[in-house]
């Protein structure tokens, strides 16, 4: 699959990296654009190196290129996953505010009725944040949130981190074993 993944400025900035990791070892074609936002926050966080999953890329693109070929809906993808996804470019897409690629390349989505997965972080919710939210689910988009469980019984940071990219590549229907399904009682 031709996928598009647009990593943010919101906590969890690991999780967009591992999801790389994780498309990159199933083979899949990866065109990845990384905020300023979300370089920002890496420095703040834990074990982030990005420029590891941006060896894994197809192609990496800057968030202003907005003459990338990822600008137009005549660049056919399969899907596109943005995460994290901050409040503001959580706005931007549900808006049609496109100023920068990632919101451009989400836009298209949602145009072309192509697969977006917007996996928003923030707590709590404001109320434009939860309006946003939903105008993008109307607009056919997957919102998922970046939500723990309990009842797989997480043990480390890993395991959650596994539960929401296995999350997501569920959502891409793609196989995985990065956690354990509920199976019924
Ligand atoms: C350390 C740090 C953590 C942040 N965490 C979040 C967050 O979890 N959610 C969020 O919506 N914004 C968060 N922000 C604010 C965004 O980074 C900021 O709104 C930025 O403009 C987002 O731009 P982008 O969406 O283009 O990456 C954080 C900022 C910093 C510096």
């Amino acid at each position: 699959m031709r996928i598009v993944v647009a990593i943010t400025g919101a906590s969890g900035i690991v999780l967009g990296q591992i999801l790389v990791e994780e498309l990159a070892k199933q083979k899949h074609e990866i065109h990845l654009i990384v905020s300023r936002g979300a370089e920002e926050v890496a420095r703040h966080e834990e074990g982030i190196d990005l420029s590891k999953a941006k060896k894994k890329a197809f192609k990496v693109y800057d968030e202003k290129d907005l003459a990338a070929s990822l600008a137009s809906s005549s660049f056919k993808i399969d899907a596109m996953v943005v995460i994290p996804c901050s409040m503001k470019t959580l706005s931007g897409i549900a808006n049609g505010y496109a100023d920068n690629l990632i919101a451009r390349a989400a836009e298209n989505c949602l145009k072309m009725n192509w697969k977006l997965i917007v996996c928003p972080r923030d707590t709590p919710l404001s109320l434009p944040a939860l309006e946003n939210m939903r105008k993008l689910k109307i607009a056919g988009a997957c919102i998922l949130p970046l939500n723990m469980a309990y009842y797989y019984k997480p043990k480390t940071v890993s395991d959650v981190n596994n539960f929401f990219v296995g999350k997501i590549l569920d959502a891409l229907g793609l196989e995985h074993s990065l956690y354990r399904k509920w199976g019924g009682k």
